[in-house]
């Protein structure tokens, strides 16, 4: 059902035929080539989209200028956490599998994978803004990210909720590399990088969303 509405979104998005079947095969390619990757794309473009939904009904923050910037770019932002590792693609799979620590060299090039999935979108008529989001979606808060090191309000807000539900869904789901965290242990975790990885504003907001969402998800607990 997720991955229906996505792709009806990238078809309405997508300002032609041919743009909407390039962005399914890339999807498609990043299926094949790594389906936990792609399965990662889905939750975080679905948590996205009902904390969008959330931030649309909410009185408490409806007013905030930056809530009304990223509702003014809701499809965008959407779009964007569906396609946010689209340039893994061009990633070695031995690299984006690999159980052990990774060298120096394999950390630049997986690195790469934000450049590169901004390049397969940018010129793209209409795809700049979620090639954008794409590329800043690793830089941090305190401005330790990646790739330009950008820091608090340079970071567009819409980059800052991805980054937030891609952090939380790496930490909720079973990875090889690393231990699965309960919800509460995840949650804790975001607070404890509001003000260095995360602003701290939308943090406050993510867990305003989690403790109202999880009242209708038996499947989770907090
Ligand atoms: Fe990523």
């Amino acid at each position: 059902m997720e991955k229906v509405s996505a792709h009806v979104q990238l078809k309405s998005t997508a300002q032609s035929f041919e743009q909407s079947n390039h962005l399914s095969s890339l999807f498609q390619l990043l299926s094949i080539k790594d389906p936990d990757v792609a399965q990662h794309s889905h939750r975080v473009h679905e948590w996205v989209r009902d904390w969008l939904e959330f931030l649309n009904q909410d009185p408490v923050q409806a007013d905030d200028s930056a809530v009304k910037t990223v509702r003014s770019i809701q499809v965008e932002i959407e779009l964007a956490a569906l396609l946010h590792d689209i340039g893994k693609l061009g990633v070695l799979s031995e690299i984006l599998n690999k159980k052990q620590a990774l060298s120096e060299d394999e950390w630049r090039m997986m690195k790469l994978h934000v450049d590169l999935g901004y390049q397969m979108l940018e010129r793209l008529p209409g795809f700049d803004l979620i090639a954008a989001l794409i590329r800043q979606h690793h830089e941090r808060f305190d401005g330790r990210g990646y790739p330009l090191g950008l820091e608090g309000s340079q970071i567009t807000p819409g980059a800052q909720l991805i980054s937030i539900v891609d952090a939380f869904d790496a930490m909720t789901s079973k990875r090889c590399y690393q231990k699965q965290r309960s919800t509460s242990e995840a949650l804790e975790e975001l607070k404890n990088e509001a003000g260095r990885q995360f602003d701290p504003y939308w943090v406050k907001s993510f867990i305003r969303f989690t403790q109202q969402s999880f009242e209708f998800r038996a499947d989770l607990k907090v």
